[in-house]
């Protein structure tokens, strides 16, 4: 398969290799958020445990993601719509087998970004394409994940170790991110915050010594909404509007609009090779 030519639409890999950080919730009510401003939005549910599409009240049928990665089904095949307006292409635990049959492909890792190559190629527009990782960073499917992303965005629970973790995934992105020989840009969420906590406020200001503009702005409080709102199959916006959780998203959203708005949707060349002309100039791009 040739290199599929890169950035059809602003897409946002979410990542940390450490399991219950806030990655799914995260990524599903940031969603949420995109789409309740009007954008249209494609959430990939990229992790076997398909929490993102249970959470979204989904129970698929064939086709799901692994069919698009297998070449057997497209992106418009696959996906369904769900509450919030937001368009899924959903998972299963069928998803797992992939890390073992990719062994017997080609540029296995090149299988998302091709297939939303040709989702744009068939007119499919999206303003942004949110991907759900699972935990497993060294794994096939997320570098499926960072092949395919624009953004990285890293997903820190404001909590013991963070800032640590936060590091140790950093290690882990920047190898990925040689591995593939191409960069992408780095974007940092703080989740989980207890700003009742002097260690959370702390460990705030830490991240930001350390990550400095990759940070974003707004930062996710801790909310029983948000434990709540996968059992009612929705985002939390869709739950209840005024919320704090459905707040912290609407402004998280706001700057993510502005980070589509630095992103240059390039005139199809098939044979263009793999890099990112947005990545190239900017400052918190990692190195290829
Ligand atoms: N901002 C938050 N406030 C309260 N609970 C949260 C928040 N973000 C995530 N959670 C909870 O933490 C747990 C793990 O979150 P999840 O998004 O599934 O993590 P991951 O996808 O990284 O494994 C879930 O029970 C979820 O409801
Ligand atoms: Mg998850």
């Amino acid at each position: 398969m040739d290199s599929p030519p890169r950035d059809p639409y602003p897409v946002y890999a979410f990542v940390n290799q450490k399991g219950g950080c806030g990655k799914t919730t995260t990524a599903v009510n940031l969603a949420g958020a995109l789409a309740a401003r009007g954008d249209r939005v494609l959430l990939i549910d990229l992790d076997p445990q398909a929490h993102a599409t249970l959470g979204l009240g989904c129970a698929p049928d064939r086709p799901t993601v692994i069919d698009v990665l297998n070449g057997d089904a497209t992106i418009a095949d696959a996906v369904v719509p769900t509450p919030g307006r937001i368009t899924l292409l959903p998972s299963e635990p069928r998803l797992a087998e992939f890390e073992e049959t990719s062994g017997r492909m080609i540029h296995p890792e090149q299988r998302l970004a091709q297939a939303l190559q040709d989702a744009a190629a068939a007119g499919i527009v999206f303003d942004h394409v949110l991907v759900d990782c699972s935990p497993r960073a060294d794994g096939v499917l997320c570098a499926n994940a960072l092949f395919a992303s624009t953004h990285a965005f890293l997903i820190v629970e404001t909590g013991a170790f963070a800032l640590q973790g936060a590091l140790r995934a950093l290690d882990v992105l920047e190898e990925v991110a040689e591995n593939q020989g191409r960069t992408f840009e780095l974007r940092v969420v703080g989740t989980m915050f207890d700003r009742r906590t002097k260690f959370a406020r702390e460990l705030l200001v830490a991240l930001h010594g350390r990550f400095g503009a990759q940070m974003f702005d707004t930062v996710i409080r801790s909310s029983v909404r948000l434990r709540e709102a996968p059992a009612h199959g929705r985002p939390v916006q869709e739950l209840d509007s005024t919320c704090r959780a459905a707040q912290d998203f609407a402004a998280l959203a706001e700057e993510v609009a502005h980070l589509r708005a630095g992103h240059v949707t390039p005139a199809p060349a098939p044979s263009t090779p793999a890099t990112s002309a947005s990545a190239a100039s900017d400052p918190h791009a990692l190195p290829s």
